[in-house]
């Protein structure tokens, strides 16, 4: 059977419908370019074209998937963090808008050091999203990033290559700060760390509960066990006037302030993001 693009678009978008995904249209669209290696908006001057035999079964096959909730961005491989094309698989969390935030307070932080080339450290890595943007954004510095899964840095080193950043950029496998190297003191400590409730993945959207892994998203009962690891361990990481910059989940604001103020940090701003949820911290050291 003979399919234009636009059928193609239509009928599948149906079938995303019908398999409760959001935005089903513009999720074939981003599906059908890929398989036809067209920017998204290329589709538009060519809804009359007629699929190959080939591309029609490749596209079928990847909307089946999309329809069982595997994410697009591992369907296709790749995510876009600030337009940087990140490789991503089962292995790392898919790099979330938020972030994007996170990595601009943190650049523009180590922008505006003086002197010393400036040194940060990202916690729990991942895919290398916020590591390898501090690093592309701020050229001077040089960044440790740490995880506790091999398989995840394994994805993170691909992708500082694919940025040209592999000379800044040293990655260590371990738990914590355990895997940091002994001796090393930061300018600067930014971590998007697991804050999710155990109790809460089951009640997530599938592409998330079933696709990202669970050491990604697992924070402990209440979702803030790594926020008082990064309370009680980050100090002594810390050059004098150095900052700790943390993402948060929705609503955990209060009670991280009061994890960090408890073990004697300064809260020097609570950020909120585009949409204006309180989601990250900026901590320092009493002088
Ligand atoms: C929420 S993901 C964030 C990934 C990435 N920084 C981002 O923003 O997309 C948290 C990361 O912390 C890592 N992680 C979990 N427990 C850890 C631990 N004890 N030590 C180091 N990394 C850990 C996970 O493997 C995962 O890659």
């Amino acid at each position: 059977m003979q399919m234009t693009v636009l059928e193609v678009i239509k009928r599948s978008a149906e079938f995303l419908e019908k398999k409760g995904v959001d935005s089903p249209r513009l999720q074939v669209e981003l599906l059908l370019a890929h398989v036809l290696h067209l920017p998204r908006m290329g589709l538009y001057l060519n809804f009359e074209r007629v699929l190959s035999p080939a591309e029609l079964d490749e596209v079928r096959n990847l909307v089946k998937r999309r329809g069982q909730r595997e994410p697009l961005q591992h369907i296709i491989g790749t995510a876009c963090f600030w337009g940087l094309e990140m490789k991503v698989n089962n292995q790392v969390l898919v790099p979330r808008p938020e972030s994007e935030q996170l990595a601009e307070l943190g650049w523009q932080f180590l922008n505006g050091i003086q002197g010393t080339p400036p040194l940060a450290l990202d916690f729990g890595t991942g895919s290398g999203c916020l590591a390898i943007l501090l690093a592309v954004k701020s050229p001077g510095a040089r960044v440790v990033a740490v995880d506790i899964s091999p398989e995840a840095l394994a994805v993170a080193q691909e992708n500082a290559s694919r940025h040209s950043v592999q000379e800044r950029v040293e990655f260590f496998q371990g738990d914590g700060f355990v895997a940091v190297p002994a001796g090393r003191r930061f300018d600067l400590l930014v971590s998007n760390p697991p804050y999710i409730p155990s109790a809460e993945i089951a009640t997530l959207d599938p592409e998330v509960r079933e696709h990202d892994p669970r050491w990604a998203l697992d924070g402990g009962a209440e979702g803030l066990d790594f926020y008082r690891r990064l309370a009680r361990e980050a100090g002594e990481f810390l050059r004098p006037g150095g900052r700790l910059m943390a993402e948060f989940g929705d609503g955990q604001a209060p009670a991280i302030r009061q994890i960090f103020e408890h073990e004697k940090w300064i809260v020097e701003a609570v950020k909120a993001d585009y949409s204006g949820r309180e989601r990250i911290l900026v901590v320092r050291r009493a002088d």
